[in-house]
């Protein structure tokens, strides 16, 4: 995810910005700038990759002044380079900006129409050139930005200077964090705590549709139409370490809590309500060509394919095999120009998964790479990439990264039924219309997490679990399984429930609690019957099932209640409590969490 921090006040603003941003590397980027304001004119420097780099640059240029803003870029639209990376500036006007304009194909087709040049591929540059034409005729920066945000659609926190009314700096929110640090004649504005707390310990937290104009001596915020905002300071009395965490213990504490956002952020711009349809991000894929798709991945994103599987099936009607691509590259694979290989990397760099997509490549077939990370070695290699806009996952163990696969996939899917014309646009407007009430479902199951620390502490000695579920809610349970093991060193064995009969259910006893996979939907009378068979072996009984479910209190041991959703999109709720599970039993049983023993975020290495 982008980082953003800014300063006014009497002190040289590089190297409180440049510090800033240090403070912000943890969170993952790929590019950072700054631009400084001094004698009339704002220097903007940037430069592709580390920090490192834009300091040594900062070192051959140097950009004194008093005022500034900084950022650290995680692509999202258009490719890591020096100039797609922010400050963007046009005319008078720098910009920085965290989040997704969803409108931005829109208004740069309009902007261009009335003769706006612009120079790199994003979507932040779009807000300069909409302030940059407003602010001449508008009365200060502050209505200027106003005005312009009234054209945008989409989640954003953006800091503005004006290099000829440079003792200010007007900033924004709406879905992307925004903090002012106070100071005593000086401001600061971030993205995030951890960027200023070395600055100071004072915070205005802004929230959604605010604006406000940082002075040297004032912080003035107001909402969109004007109207003053009171809020007080507060303290934070977060050490550094805890502020990276945005005060969780843990990466995956946060990366849990972030998928609401994660989610809208993977919709944002795609969703088409009114043609019922969905936007690739310009990926022409041509379904009249493709006989089968073949989906190659490994651990979370594996599991993933294995929904994509049943999504993709259902919607398009073409035929879907899915391979661990460590499997797929070295078994001499039948595959030709008749195939789409759809390979699903979080990081996009994983070996066996670019093997296989290697493998693929050189057959013949097109490759569709799914990735969290812009222009990472698989999308590259793709013959069409399309973005997970879940920000950087730095807790080994995937969750947002995973949820919004499951989101990309039902897009990617509701996309090829439409194309083959096997789903029908009511069909279509519906799941379209339910997927954007995920986020709030989602937000809503997190909330009430607690209940499975409650759960954890009760059944976090175990020796071993057992998670099943039918139909789409399989994958879910190997999801389930893979999480627990990896970070509590539990064993653990995600089933098919059908299966259980066929030898698992040997291992059933009182000691041995079974989460099973029970929403409300075709399978939910089958799972049942599965589920009475483990209670009639004593086994412990944890229900993953759909609010409002009756019968289920009396059947399990524990029961948690997801939102209901439509049945293509339970996994997507499903699997959460299922990781806050994992994550209280390894906290509970004091594991290293982020960084379990013996793995690596991204294997790299066969
Ligand atoms: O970056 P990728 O999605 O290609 O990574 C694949 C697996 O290594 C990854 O999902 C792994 O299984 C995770 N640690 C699971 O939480």
């Amino acid at each position: 995810m982008c980082g953003i921090v800014g300063y006014i006040g009497p002190r040289q603003a590089t190297p409180i910005l440049v510090n800033g941003l240090r403070r912000l590397e943890y969170r993952g980027y790929d590019s950072a700038g700054v631009a400084v304001w001094e004698g009339g004119s704002a220097r903007v420097v940037r430069c592709q990759g580390k920090l490192r780099g834009l300091i040594e640059k900062l070192e051959v240029e140097p950009a004194p002044g008093k005022v500034g803003i900084g950022h650290t870029r995680w692509a999202t639209h258009g490719r890591p380079s020096d100039v797609n990376a922010h400050p963007h500036k046009v005319g008078r006007i720098s910009v920085v900006h965290n989040g997704i304009i969803e409108n931005h194909l829109a208004l740069r087709h309009e902007l261009e129409a009335s003769g706006s040049k612009f120079s790199s591929e994003t979507d932040t540059e779009i807000v300069a050139h909409l302030v940059s034409a407003e602010i001449e005729d508008a009365k200060d920066l502050t209505a200027a930005v106003q005005k312009a945000l009234g054209k945008v659609i989409g989640a954003f926190a953006i800091v503005v200077m004006d290099e000829k009314n440079p003792d200010v700096l007007v900033a924004a929110k709406n879905a992307s964090p925004l903090v002012i640090g106070l100071g005593e004649g000086e401001n600061f504005v971030a993205s995030d705590v951890t960027a200023i707390l070395d600055e100071t310990k004072e915070m205005v937290f802004i929230e959604e549709g605010e604006i406000v104009t940082i002075t040297r001596d004032a912080v003035v915020i107001t909402d969109l139409e004007g109207n003053p905002v009171t809020r007080e300071a507060k303290t934070i009395r977060w050490t550094a370490a805890q502020a990276e965490k945005d005060g969780y213990r843990h990466y995956m504490a946060k990366e849990i809590h972030e998928q609401p956002r994660a989610v809208a952020d993977t919709l944002a711009g795609r969703v088409d309500l009114e043609h019922d349809t969905v936007a690739l991000d310009g990926n022409d894929i041509d379904v009249s060509n493709i006989k089968r798709i073949v989906m190659v991945a490994c651990g979370t994103s594996y599991h993933s394919s294995l929904v994509g599987k049943f999504l993709i099936e259902q919607m398009s009607r073409i035929p879907v095999e899915v391979d661990m691509a460590s499997e797929y590259r070295y078994r001499d694979p039948v595959v030709n120009d008749t195939d789409l290989v759809i390979a699903i990397s979080q990081s996009g760099e994983t070996a066996d998964t670019m093997g296989a997509v290697q493998l693929a490549k050189e057959r013949g077939a097109k490759v569709l790479a799914i990735s969290n990370v812009l222009e990472s070695s698989i999308p590259r290699l793709a013959d069409y990439a399309f973005y997970t806009h879940a920000g950087p996952e730095i807790g080994v163990a995937s969750t947002k990264a995973f949820t919004t696969q499951l989101v990309s996939l039902t897009l990617i899917a509701i996309h090829l039924g439409r194309q083959t014309g096997k789903l029908a646009p009511e069909r279509a407007r519906e799941l379209l219309a339910e997927m954007v009430t995920l986020p709030n479902k989602m937000a809503d199951l997190i909330e009430h997490g607690a209940q499975l620390q409650v759960i954890a502490r009760r059944y976090g000695n175990s020796q071993g679990f057992l998670f099943m579920g039918r139909g789409n809610q399989y994958p879910i349970a190997l999801e389930g399984a893979l999480k627990l093991k990896e970070i509590s060193y539990i064993h653990a064995e995600g089933y098919s429930a059908g299966e259980m009969k066929h030898g698992p259910i040997a291992l059933i006893d009182e000691n041995l609690p079974v989460v099973v996979l029970v929403p409300q939907g075709p399978l939910y009378e089958k799972t049942v019957s599965n589920l009475t068979e483990v209670r009639a072996r004593e086994g412990k009984i944890i229900a993953i099932a759909s609010s409002g479910d009756q019968e289920i209190g009396a059947l399990a041991d524990e029961v948690v209640m997801i939102p209901n959703t439509l049945p293509e999109l339970q996994p997507i709720l499903s699997v959460v409590p299922l990781q806050q599970l994992s994550y209280y039993v390894a906290d509970h049983k004091g594991t290293d969490i982020d960084q379990p023993r013996n793995l690596a975020k991204s294997v790299t290495v066969e």
